[in-house]
């Protein structure tokens, strides 16, 4: 399978396309209210499957097909019955015959690999418990507007559960040269093979990976402090148990006050106040550029419909 035509994980693009990518959201986004691109997907029609709740991932997708003059349909997880009604592969050889492109959020990775791997049209991972690459070109965007193109040497600390989207701004770090902390509390680091992976393009991109499990020795050469819940979707019922390791780990102007004065903050969201960042960081809108973050998804992604759709 190449997965170059799809957006599996961030980990399968090459820095060229990432900010290649990364470069038509930015013109997207300058260009919206004059709607030069609005008949760019003219006659296409994606398919949106999600097994997961969301607000910011459906409806930018939804939106942006719209402004690109393409076509959402939402396919029901329930009506579709994917392996009781029906196998993965007969679903993905049929939505092959009609759609142009396929969005899924869902629980296993190994799912959106098998649709990529069944069909033959370009499948979009819009979050699995692994993975979250339409989040992280998001940031990349942010990353980009905030910095310039040439990321390198910048630092991003991840103060949080090493989850999904820990994993994509990981693989976004090591693409592009940035340096990547995780700080979490022992237990709840990613995956060893996920990291290892990653390892080779940090080599080539001169960007490092750095672990602590004390966030005041994470936040000290920080450009920017990235936030996400403690306990991701699906994991509902671990709520109780985490909770006590995660306080500490708190974004909060007490731990932004031991970063440099230039550090700025981020959430992916939805965000849970009062837990993993406070109020008063979340409504600092001089430092926190998290709804500019969640602005980009609507750009971001109608980049990634562009390059794997056009
Ligand atoms: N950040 C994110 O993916 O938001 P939703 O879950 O609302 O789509």
């Amino acid at each position: 399978m190449d997965n170059f035509k799809h957006l599996l994980r961030l980990r399968d693009w090459d820095a060229e396309r990432i900010l290649g990518t990364i470069g038509v959201a930015i013109r997207l986004k300058n260009e919206v209210k004059n709607g030069i691109y609005s008949e760019q997907l003219k006659g296409k029609t994606i398919g949106l499957f999600f097994e997961k709740p969301s607000l910011r991932t459906v409806t930018t997708f939804q939106v942006g097909m719209h402004q690109l003059g393409g076509m959402p349909v939402t396919l029901e997880p329930k009506s579709i019955g994917l392996n009781k009604r029906e196998s993965v592969k007969d679903i993905a050889r049929c939505l092959s015959r009609w759609l142009n492109g396929l969005v899924v959020r869902c629980f296993k990775q190994t799912l959106v690999e098998q649709l990529a791997e069944h069909g033959n049209i370009p499948v979009i991972n819009a979050l699995t418990d692994d993975h979250h690459p339409c989040q992280a070109l998001a940031f990349g965007q942010v990353m980009v507007e905030q910095f310039g193109e040439d990321l390198r040497g910048k630092t991003v600390a991840f103060i949080g559960d090493g989850n999904n989207v820990a994993n994509s701004t990981m693989e976004l770090c090591a693409k592009l040269g940035m340096n990547f902390t995780l700080a979490c509390p022992k237990g709840f680091e990613q995956k060893k093979e996920d990291i290892e992976l990653s390892l080779p393009d940090f080599k080539k991109s001169g960007g490092k990976y750095r672990l602590f499990n004390e966030p005041r020795d994470a936040v000290r050469d920080a450009d920017i402090l990235y936030s996400d819940v403690w306990v991701s979707m699906g994991q509902e019922g671990q709520k109780d148990s985490k909770q006590n390791h995660f306080l500490p780990f708190q974004i909060s102007d007490e731990l932004l006050s031991l970063a440099p004065k230039h550090c700025k903050v981020t959430h992916c969201l939805p965000a849970n106040r009062g837990e993993e960042i406070t109020d008063s960081v979340m409504d600092n809108l001089q430092i926190n550029l998290c709804y500019e973050e969640a602005e980009n998804r609507l750009h971001a992604q109608k980049a990634v419909l562009w390059e794997l759709l056009f």
